[in-house]
């Protein structure tokens, strides 16, 4: 086995990691960045269930919150059985707004609950985060979040946080990664405190899939590139959350659990790491 690649049971899209709080999370979600309002989120999330996805990301500033509601009740899948992301946007950072958020997010989905929320990202500076930071603890306590996490936090962010002495420590931190991006630091960092990794972008949002390396490995598996990329988060021990609104490939993108990457294949996407950045990048921001 590579040193890269982690000993996790990968058996199909109910395979969950346990998270620091001894919540389950299921390792393989559908994300909805950038999937439009209505119908068409409706029935990526829709689809995504009726498949046995049973974990769904989104985020106040994707504008769909309400549509993955009403995707989860149409799907008739008891609520206990799905997990539910969601984030705080940079505007509504802060201790009063951050609540305010959440409860207005949780209006427009339909839910009592999310079961992880996470602060979007670092920016707006040291003072709100941890204002906001505070916010969700409370959100814990009153039942309104299962779990709590960040999102794009470099590892000064994530030290100042545990530098606070927080009731709750994150969960995890999502942030994009994929092999033209493999962040060692923050991923080091992040496993030796317990806080779990979910990649995000993982595809590359696209733009990498004719990447003659990668091409030449899904051959050799009779995969697609994209479920190769998926295949090697799921390997790497991460949490993944690949975006599509299109039936077909929502279905292709779990169907990644009856082939294993071998060690020399995982060593040669793991070499072709360039810092390449194909959405925004808060992990360096003050
Ligand atoms: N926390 C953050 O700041 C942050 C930032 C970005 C993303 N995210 C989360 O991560 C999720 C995934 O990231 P992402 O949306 O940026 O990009 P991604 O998942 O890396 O890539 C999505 C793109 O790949 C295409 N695609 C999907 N499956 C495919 C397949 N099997 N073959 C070929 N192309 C395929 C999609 O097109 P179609 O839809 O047309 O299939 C879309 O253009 C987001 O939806 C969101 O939930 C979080």
């Amino acid at each position: 086995m590579s040193t890269t690649t982690k000993r996790v049971e990968l058996k199909g899209l109910t395979s969950f990691h346990t998270l620091n709080n001894d919540h389950h999370i299921p390792r393989l979600g559908l994300g909805v960045y950038q999937v439009p309002d209505g119908k068409e989120t409706e029935d990526a999330v829709l689809w995504a269930l009726q498949m046995g996805y049973r974990h769904i990301d989104t985020a106040t500033i994707y504008g769909n919150e309400k549509s993955v509601g009403n995707g989860i009740r149409k799907s008739g899948i008891p609520r206990e059985e799905i997990f539910v992301t969601t984030k705080l946007t940079e505007d509504d950072q802060g201790y009063d707004s951050a609540i305010a958020a959440l409860n207005l997010s949780l209006k427009k989905m339909g839910l009592d609950y999310v079961d992880l929320y996470l602060i979007h990202s670092p920016l707006r500076g040291s003072g709100l985060r941890k204002e906001s930071w505070k916010a969700l603890e409370t959100l814990v306590a009153q039942g309104k979040a299962k779990s709590i996490g960040v999102s794009n936090y470099g590892v000064s962010h994530l030290k100042e946080l545990l530098a606070t002495n927080p009731k709750i420590r994150p969960v995890v931190n999502q942030i994009e990664l994929h092999p033209w991006l493999t962040r060692p630091e923050i991923i080091s960092f992040c496993e030796s405190h317990q806080i779990a990794i979910e990649a995000y972008s993982p595809l590359c949002q696209g733009l990498k899939l004719q990447d003659p390396r990668l091409v030449k490995i899904a051959k050799k598996y009779s995969k697609s590139p994209a479920q190769v990329l998926i295949r090697w988060s799921l390997q790497k021990g991460h949490i993944v959350i690949p975006k599509s609104s299109k039936k077909e490939r929502i279905e292709q993108n779990a169907d990644v659990f009856d082939f294993e990457i071998s060690v020399e294949d995982m060593d040669v996407l793991d070499s072709m790491n360039e810092n390449f950045i194909c959405e925004w990048d808060p992990t360096t921001a003050p």
